[in-house]
């Protein structure tokens, strides 16, 4: 598992897109009328369990399938591990000499693709032919769990807070690359810093191991006309507020119960294309946008194949099946009405698809409203853009109760990863206000081992405050889902030892 050190994103900054969980007015957007030929209802897979319960009773809001593009799993690994969706890199050239300065690291390489290159890098060609490494989705959705690299599992140890000044660097060092590269190359090498510098005031998180995807997404689409993908350098809307609303990344293989995309629901109509937006770093044409398009449907596929880890006894040791049990009893009477029942296999599984309201739920509102950030303009650029025309986002004021396939594997907790722990999770009292991560993982209490810091960010002046998580910055809150609470010391042990079997 995730250790206590943080580990630095390099050149990864990817993008993700598309991620605006903010935002409470109604983007009053609808799925165009004419669905294209290339979608193909697959969404609906049985595991839907609102259909037949009374609408009155649900905690939540149901949210409906909508159709769905298929496409070929293996297809979808190759597009992922070598496609040309992020647009941009350094020139392959250069990989050897920026290895060999240790700029990679030693992370191992990804599993099923020939190459040493490591598994959160992908050699591609630019669209003005240039042959380039640069990150890929793996960057963030590729983790460890219980010592192994899982893809598809969040990583929640990257650190974007010293990421401008890492980019600074990197940018200084371009010029004098100029003799050494043809133009093309050169042109690519000062694109790709370029496109970094300008996003990297806008993704540094206050606390390591956050993710900064949101506000990502938000300054991207801000310097690019929705119409003609173009990008300007100068921004053609007001960007977001340079302060971070964290987010924990999400396990891919929820994806296959869930109807909307994101914590917030905001991802909605053909997911395939939401999944795409990392193109908005360096895909600059239509043409180019349409050309990855038709491979996100093997993206989707893949994804949508993943199967969550199942909880290895040989390591973490053994699950008292008994115990196991009595905590499925506890989450039948509990917590399945929002995060749906699991059988023996995904056929047999339920689960309701709702967003539950800020006010009910009660975790930190401020990612669901938008407190800060009036992201209507974000939710308006991509509904207007090439994305908008086959998928929109309308994020809801409230949260998406995920599936917990796995869930024991994807520490720490809740939008935000404030809880470090989910025996915390469950025991609102266990949760720390200040908290650090410890090295090692904690197979009792199922998540991050911790200390607790006695002090937050406004008494810390060094800058190494970001690794300690301060729960009452803005966004950081760790109060609400309180569903735990009213359980008696020996459900919530039964209930954990349950947990592990999904
Ligand atoms: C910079 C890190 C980063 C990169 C790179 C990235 N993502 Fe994500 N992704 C996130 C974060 C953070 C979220 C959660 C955002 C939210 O819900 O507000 C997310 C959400 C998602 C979801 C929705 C999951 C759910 O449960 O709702 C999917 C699917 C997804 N990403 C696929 C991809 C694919 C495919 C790529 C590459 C083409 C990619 N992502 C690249 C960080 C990233
Ligand atoms: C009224 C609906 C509701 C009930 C009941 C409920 N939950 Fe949740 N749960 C949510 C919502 C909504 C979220 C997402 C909150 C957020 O991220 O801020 C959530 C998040 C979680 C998470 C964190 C997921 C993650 O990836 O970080 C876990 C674990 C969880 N719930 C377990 C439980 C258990 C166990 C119970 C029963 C004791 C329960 N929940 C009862 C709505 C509910």
């Amino acid at each position: 598992m995730s250790g206590g050190c943080a580990r630095s994103p390099r050149f990864s900054v990817a993008v993700i897109g598309a991620v605006l969980g903010a935002a409470c007015e109604e983007s009053g957007r609808t799925l165009p009328d004419a669905t294209p030929d290339a979608l193909v209802d697959v969404a609906d897979d049985g595991a839907d369990a609102t259909s037949e319960v009374d609408a009155e009773e649900l905690p939540g809001t149901p949210i409906a399938a909508e159709p769905q593009r298929g496409g070929d799993p293996a297809r979808g690994f190759a597009t992922l591990a070598a496609g040309a969706y992020v647009g941009c890199g350094v020139p392959a050239e250069l990989y050897p000499i920026a290895d060999q300065a240790g700029v990679f690291g030693d992370e191992p390489p990804l599993p099923g693709r020939d190459g040493p290159l490591p598994y959160y890098l992908s050699q591609f060609v630019t669209a003005s032919g240039v042959e380039v490494i640069g990150p890929n989705c793996f960057t963030c959705h590729a983790g460890e769990v219980a010592g192994e690299l899982v893809l598809g599992a969040p990583d929640n140890t990257l650190d974007f807070g010293g990421f401008a000044s890492q980019i600074a660097q990197f940018e200084g060092q371009v010029a004098l690359l100029e003799d050494l590269l043809e133009p093309a190359s050169y042109a690519e090498l000062v694109r790709f810093a370029d496109r970094l510098s300008t996003v990297a005031p806008w993704v540094q998180s206050a606390v390591a191991g956050t993710n900064p995807a949101d506000n990502l997404a938000g300054i991207l689409f801000a310097h690019r006309d929705p119409e003609t993908l173009a990008w300007h350098d100068e921004p053609l809307i007001e960007p977001p507020p340079q302060i971070v609303l964290p987010v924990d990344v999400p396990p891919l293989w929820r994806m296959k119960k869930k109807h909307a995309m994101f914590y917030a629901a905001a991802g909605r109509g053909d997911h395939a294309r939401i999944m795409m937006t990392t193109a908005t770093l360096c895909v600059d044409s239509r043409e180019e946008a349409a050309a990855i398009d038709e491979t996100f449907g093997d993206v989707r596929a893949w994804i949508l194949a993943l199967e969550a880890p199942r909880w290895p006894e040989e390591t973490l040791g053994p699950i008292d099946r008994t115990l196991a049990s009595e905590g499925e009893a506890v989450f039948l009477a509990t917590c399945a009405k929002c995060h749906g029942t699991y059988g023996a296999s995904d056929a047999e599984d339920t689960y309701p698809n709702l967003w539950v309201h800020a006010d009910e739920v009660t975790t930190d509102e401020a990612l669901a409203l938008g407190a800060t950030h009036a992201a209507t303009r974000f939710v308006d650029w991509f509904n207007q853009s090439f994305y908008g025309e086959t998928a929109y986002l309308e994020p809801q004021p409230g949260y998406v109760p995920p599936p917990l396939d796995g869930i024991w594997a994807t520490a720490p907790f809740l939008h935000n990863g404030s809880v470090p722990t989910l025996a915390a999770l469950l025991d609102s009292r266990l949760r720390p206000r200040y908290w650090r991560r410890a090295s090692g993982w904690d197979a009792e209490a199922i998540g991050l081992r911790f200390t607790v810091s006695e002090v937050g960010h406004a008494e810390i002046t060094s800058a190494n405050k970001r690794f300690v998580y301060d729960t009452t910055l803005l966004g950081h809150g760790n109060g609400g889902h309180f569903y735990g609470d009213p359980l008696s010391d020996a459900e919530r042990r039964a209930l954990l030892e349950y947990l592990k079997t999904l």
